[in-house]
């Protein structure tokens, strides 16, 4: 990345909640400030529940903030009523885990990824449009001959190379990749990742790329956000977070990646304890606080601030 990163997309103190009872919420996304540079793969990781779907969706306006802001450029997004809010829309797309689950059965695939084309009334006439789907079926390496098939007719690979189609039919500039390689089989994860590679170059997109698994997003980040429990515990450079997790939360989850370079193996394993704490009732003080093996005092009553350390931010009063 060049050394004037434009923003993309940022928030600021950014919270979502979702009521459960009248007195009870989930603190899913729990004061966020997040900046996307223009261009770059931002991964966002953490184990399942702690809040990186609701984050992505939040800052796309598919959940609106409890409170706290989004802007596009220099847009504020998030105060925008829908209509006012349409031509920013056709500007962020989503790719979802599950293709199967995000495509509609009784469509074929013609109609899938012309669906978002016809919405915005992209094509002059039918004829365009078959034309403008047959090429994004190219792009995405899904053979033209499988203009009406159903999804039930593919593949899981297949399936999500639909989904990728349909994200791109209008030209965003972000997509929000939710996911996207998580229920594929392994030879064909790596198959849909350099696919993805492949059409953010070829797009110029910018990714927010969502993953409980590091191992996942290593050779597609830029950078690397890791949450736990509704809250950024790092973010930095990619290679600066592979190399030296500071946070004992990033640390464990470079542990649970198999190493193949047998010197580096048997070095110091971080040992988490303890169940994921409630996101009903978070812990005081660091949220990680109750897994940490480190814990002082300090950590189980203050909050840790996410500062500057050896170049990337770090939310760890022992770092
Ligand atoms: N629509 C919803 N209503 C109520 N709770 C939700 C909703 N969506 C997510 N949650 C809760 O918010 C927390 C974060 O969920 P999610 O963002 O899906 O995490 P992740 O994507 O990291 O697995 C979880 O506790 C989840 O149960
Ligand atoms: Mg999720």
């Amino acid at each position: 990345m060049s050394e004037e990163k434009k923003v993309l997309l940022h928030c600021e103190h950014l919270v979502k909640e979702f009521p459960v009872s009248r007195t009870k919420s989930v603190h899913a996304v729990s004061d966020i400030d997040l900046e996307i540079y223009e261009g770059e793969c931002l991964a966002l990781v953490g184990e399942s529940g702690c809040g990186k779907s609701t984050l992505g969706r939040t800052l796309i306006q598919l959940h609106k903030p409890t409170s706290g802001d989004v802007w596009y450029k220099d847009v504020k997004i998030s105060a925008m009523k829908p209509a006012e809010f349409a031509p920013y829309r056709r500007q962020m797309q989503m790719i979802f885990q599950d293709p199967y689950a995000s495509l509609d059965p009784r469509m074929n695939v013609r109609d899938i990824i012309a669906e978002p084309l016809v919405t915005y009334k992209v094509c002059e006439n039918k004829e365009a449009l078959t034309k403008r789907v047959l090429e994004l079926m190219d792009a995405v390496g899904v053979p033209r001959d499988f203009l009406y098939r159903y999804p039930h007719q593919f593949s899981g690979g297949q399936r999500q190379r639909i989904g990728i189609a349909r994200a791109i039919a209008l030209h965003p500039s972000l997509v929000i990749c939710d996911e996207p390689v998580s229920a594929l089989d392994v030879s064909v994860q790596s198959q849909v990742l350099n696919l993805l590679k492949d059409i953010q170059a070829q797009y110029g997109l910018t990714y927010l790329f969502i993953s409980h698994d590091l191992s996942v997003v290593r050779f597609i980040s830029n950078r690397v956000c890791v949450m736990f429990l509704g809250k950024i515990c790092e973010i930095g450079d990619s290679s600066l977070i592979y190399e030296k997790p500071l946070h004992p939360y990033t640390k464990f989850l470079m542990n649970a990646i198999p190493i193949a370079d047998p010197h580096l193996r048997g070095e110091e394993k971080t040992l988490l304890e303890g169940e994921i704490p409630s996101p009903i009732n978070p812990p005081k003080g660091c949220r990680f606080h109750t897994r940490c093996p480190y814990a002082t005092e300090k950590c189980r009553t203050e909050e840790p601030a996410l500062r500057e350390v050896e170049g990337r931010r770090v939310a760890c009063h022992l770092a």
